[in-house]
C-alpha cells in the first residue's frame, strides 16, 4: 500500500499553520491545528491531542473524528509509547502493535508525536488512518515540524 500514499505539501501546511495560530492560547491553537491537519492531510480518520493533565496519564484534548478513548495511561497503546519514550511512534500496521488501543476499528496505521516543554511531556499529537502504511518518513518529519510551530507559538502551561 505504501506506494499509493498521498503526498502532502508540508512546507505549505507549515506556513498555513503559522498564520492560523494567531493567539497563544493552548485550547484555541490545538483545536485549530487538529482541524487544519484533519482537513488538509488526506486519508485520516482521526487527528487530535492527548494531554498529560495528571502524572503519566493522557487525557483527551481537542480533536477531529469519532469520539475517542479516554484516559490513556503511559503504559497503554501507541500514545502511551510516545509519551513514555519521548519518541515519535510511526506504526505501519496497528494490528501488529502490542497493546494498540482500537478506539475506531477502521484505524490501520498511526503516527503519534510527543510534545515536550522543558523536558516534561506536555502531550501527544495522534493521527490515525484507515489505510495500512499511510505514514512515511516525510509525513513524520512534516508533522513534527508542525508540532514545533505549535510549541513556539503557544503557551503550553505545565498544568492545564
Ligand atoms: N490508538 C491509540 C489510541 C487513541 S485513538 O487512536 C484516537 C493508541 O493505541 O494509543
Amino acid at each position: 500500500m505504501s506506494n499509493t500514499r498521498s503526498t502532502t505539501d508540508y512546507a505549505m501546511l507549515k506556513r498555513q499553520l503559522m498564520a492560523l495560530l494567531d493567539t497563544r492560547d493552548w485550547v484555541t491553537n490545538t483545536a485549530q491545528m487538529a482541524a487544519l491537519i484533519f482537513q488538509q492531510v488526506p486519508d485520516l480518520n482521526w487527528a487530535g491531542f492527548y494531554i498529560q493533565r495528571e502524572e503519566r496519564v493522557l487525557h483527551l484534548g481537542p480533536f477531529q473524528g469519532q469520539p475517542a478513548c479516554n484516559p490513556i495511561g503511559f503504559e497503554e497503546g501507541v500514545c502511551g509509547a510516545a509519551a513514555r519514550t519521548g519518541e515519535t511512534q510511526r506504526v505501519e500496521d496497528v494490528h501488529a502493535f502490542p497493546g494498540h488501543i482500537a478506539c475506531d476499528a477502521a484505524s490501520r496505521s498511526e503516527l503519534v508525536v510527543p510534545l515536550s516543554i522543558n523536558n516534561r511531556l506536555w502531550g501527544v499529537l495522534d493521527l490515525d488512518s484507515p489505510l495500512p502504511g499511510r505514514f512515511g518518513i516525510e509525513d513524520q518529519e512534516g508533522i513534527e515540524a508542525l508540532c514545533q510551530v505549535l510549541i513556539e507559538q503557544t503557551d503550553l502551561p505545565d498544568r492545564v
